[in-house]
């Protein structure tokens, strides 16, 4: 078992009719940013829930509306001018992964002094940020108990991650009945990531970590048995409610604790978001069995544990546990409608290459539990997917 420090500060308020509890989490005289999706939040309710318990504990708030799926700097930047303007100091975000991170990257940039894209670009040192919570309507990215945020700029193509302990949300109110107005689409996609957070900080070698083994584990075979109930319509609360908390287990810090990890699909896939637009969960299906044909051998101990274990697969050699393991992963992400593999998608031709050099450019290759995955090899996996 490798090093590790196990530190989540995030105060996770879960349950039905919990959004109240914000008159309490959001300290007195606070002001506070109010931002938002889509729209979404003003069809099913949170909207109206969110401003009830506002006005309940007497807060100033200014509202910012339009955070979109993968948040647009420009558009976050608009939301930094808000604040700094109006001195608001409190983030409340209410939606899904994208607002969420959108609002950590607002939370840092507001008191950044110098430009702000280069928390991405340059990954320039954050001193402090604006306080924040989260009222989370989408379970997916694990957005809501971690301090990672991913943003993505129009003029550039590009989208990128940082991550800073001084955007911890403060709390994060996970109510499952703010889930019922999802569509299908979007439950399948949040299915798919959460369940693939935990493959790449499990699927690589053996490291003498049975207990976060076990966890992992644990999440994903939840994922799996709850998967048809959570996608059925009309929903089921306690369905909604398990695939919440499984996907904020999936991405807090503990089941990677003192295991390698490996983050190749993530990274591979924010580039295919960037230059085609795919959700990311979709991205994930597309591109994880292209790592899973090019790193086979390295993974196949713990794709056969994997089988065991989540899959009950107990018979043929150890390769063949793992292709099973390998084919029942796929027929998953297919059961909840996501894709696997690039052929459903129309891209360029040159789509291998133009991801493995974008990759290289930014000095993020090699990935991987062992760090060999170059730019070359990011090439192959794309082209194999
Ligand atoms: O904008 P609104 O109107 O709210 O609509 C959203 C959006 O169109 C809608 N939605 C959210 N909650 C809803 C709802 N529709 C109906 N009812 C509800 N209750 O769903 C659409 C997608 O929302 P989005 O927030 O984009 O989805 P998700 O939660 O999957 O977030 C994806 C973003 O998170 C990043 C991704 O890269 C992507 O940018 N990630 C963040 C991570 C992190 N912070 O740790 C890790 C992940 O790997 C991921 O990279
Ligand atoms: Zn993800």
């Amino acid at each position: 078992m490798d090093n590790f420090t196990f530190h989540n500060p995030v105060r996770l308020i879960f349950g039905q009719g919990q959004i109240a509890q914000l008159s309490k989490e959001i300290p007195t005289g606070a002001r506070v940013l109010f931002a938002f999706g889509g729209g979404s939040i003003k069809t099913n309710g949170v909207y109206d829930q969110v401003v009830a318990a506002l006005q309940g504990a007497g807060l100033h708030w200014a509202e910012f509306a339009g955070i979109e799926p993968n948040p647009r700097y420009e558009t976050l930047m608009q939301a930094v001018e808000l604040a700094r303007r109006e001195k608001l100091d409190f983030i409340l975000a209410v939606g899904g992964g994208s607002v969420a991170d959108g609002c950590k990257f607002i939370a840092a940039a507001i008191p950044f002094v110098g430009d702000p894209w280069d928390i991405l670009a340059k990954r320039a040192r954050i001193t402090q940020a604006v306080p924040m919570g989260i009222v989370l309507t989408l379970p997916a990215t694990g957005s809501e108990m971690n301090c990672f945020a991913v943003v993505s700029r129009d003029e550039t193509h590009e989208k990128l991650s940082f991550g800073h302990p001084a955007v911890w949300p403060k709390f994060s109110v996970l109510d499952p009945h703010s889930t019922y107005s999802l569509p299908p689409r979007q439950l399948g996609n949040g299915i798919v990531d959460a369940y693939v957070h935990v493959l790449e900080q499990y699927l690589t070698f053996p490291a003498a970590a049975p207990l976060t083994d076990r966890l992992a584990e644990a999440v994903l075979s939840t994922l799996v048995e709850i998967a048809p109930r959570a996608m059925a319509n009309p929903p089921d609360y306690q369905a909604r409610a398990n695939l919440m908390w499984c996907a904020a287990m999936a991405l807090n810090g503990l089941v990677g604790s003192g295991v390698p990890q490996d983050w190749a699909t993530h990274y591979i896939g924010h580039e295919l978001t960037a230059l085609s637009g795919i959700d990311h969960a979709r991205t994930l299906a597309a591109i994880w069995p292209g790592v899973m044909a090019l790193k086979f051998e390295a993974k196949k101990a713990k794709l056969a544990q994997y089988a065991e274990r989540v899959w009950n697969i107990r018979d043929g050699s150890e390769d063949e546990r793992a292709l099973a393991a390998i084919a029942k992963t796929r027929a998953f992400f297919e059961s909840v409608g996501v894709p696997t593999g690039l052929s459903s998608y129309d891209l360029p031709a040159d789509i291998a290459a133009q991801i493995a050099g974008r990759l290289a450019a930014r000095h993020q290759a090699p990935l991987g539990e062992h760090g060999d995955i170059d730019s070359a090899m990011v090439k192959r996996i794309v082209e194999a997917a």
